[in-house]
């Protein structure tokens, strides 16, 4: 009987339990004897194993997080790390290994699959950068935590007739900020791979105000030169006159916390399911991820150094629905 693990890697996602469950439920219908790694590569450097069997993957479906926890491994980053990994899957006759995580974890996956390692990743990032997938596990998680963020603060913004630089993560790539941003209806928008500066913030601000509007939402993706805290350090340097009181709200890790979404749940069921089908037939060295509203395979050769393009339309589409 195949042996085979499954982990997960760097920051969670939620939707990631859900993952695991498909995984291992499945693995264990196509006749697999299923394991799980804690802690991502850091634990399977340690030889972190655990047998899962059904139960052990019971009422996690809706629950944030990962089960099996998750780390940033520099040590996995190593030549010498991975030809560690690789001792300890021999020890414990893994012969194949399903990641779940975003784009570094899939550099890890491709680097054994470099190494003759019979690897499939699951795409699974809050930052939607990876290449491969139009929306990865996590993502429309975080996107409406962040709206129903957005939605929360234009109800104080109005009655206190201020503004808000609003910072939504995503590391250096604007999916999340943009995305929430027009879905919220940001009266501007913030993304790494177009630079916005403090002063034109300042005129979108004063232009809202203008306009007779009561608030105004600036998002501002975490990867920016100017995040937010330093456009609020600079309208305070330069005493920008923007036509309201200033407050800055830093959303973080409260995007990646609780329960992950339907569709969210739905993908990583599939994604799951995938994985395993993949294995059946033999397969390996490919990433799971939705391509065209469908579940499709990447190669991981193809995936590994390429970011997932991010369509400027909807920069435009943010400016023009800004009125
Ligand atoms: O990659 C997911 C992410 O949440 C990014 O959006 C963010 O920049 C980073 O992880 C934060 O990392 P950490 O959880 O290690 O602070």
């Amino acid at each position: 009987m195949k042996r085979v693990a499954v982990l997960t890697s760097g920051g969670d996602a939620p939707g990631m339990n859900a993952a695991i469950r498909a995984v291992v439920r499945a693995g264990i219908g196509a006749g697999f004897e299923m394991f799980g790694v804690k802690r991502g590569y850091a634990g399977l450097l340690e030889g972190a194993f655990l047998r899962l069997d059904p139960r052990s993957v019971g009422g996690i479906i809706h629950a944030g997080g990962t089960m099996l926890g998750s780390a940033r491994s520099p040590e996995f980053e190593t030549s010498a790390g991975r030809h560690v990994a690789l001792t300890r899957l021999e020890e414990k006759k893994i012969e194949a290994l399903v990641v779940i995580g975003g784009s570094g974890s899939q550099r890890g996956a491709h680097e054994l699959a470099r190494l003759d390692f019979p690897v499939i990743g699951i795409a699974s990032t809050i930052d939607n950068d990876l290449y491969g997938t139009e929306m990865a596990i996590g993502v429309d998680t975080a996107l409406n935590i962040a709206l129903e963020a957005m939605d929360r603060l234009r109800t104080t913004a109005s009655s206190m007739e201020r503004a808000f630089l609003v910072e939504v993560m995503g590391r250096d790539c604007g999916y999340l900020a943009l995305m929430t941003g027009i879905a919220g209806g940001a009266e501007i928008v913030a993304i790494p791979e177009v630079e916005t500066t403090p002063e034109e913030i300042a005129r979108a601000f004063a232009d809202a105000n203008q306009r007779g509007k009561l608030h105004a939402l600036a998002i501002v993706a975490e990867g920016c030169r100017y995040n937010a805290q330093k456009i609020a350090n600079y309208f305070a340097e330069h005493e920008k006159r923007i036509g309201f009181e200033l407050r800055v709200t830093i959303l973080g890790h409260v995007q990646r916390g609780g329960v992950p979404t339907a569709f969210d749940r739905l993908l990583a069921t599939r994604s799951g399911v995938a994985a395993i089908d993949q294995l059946v037939q033999g397969k390996h060295g490919v990433l799971i991820g939705l391509r065209h509203g469908e579940i499709a395979a990447t190669p991981l050769d193809q995936v590994a150094g390429m970011k997932n393009p991010l369509d400027l339309q909807f920069l435009e589409l943010a400016r023009v629905l800004a009125q």
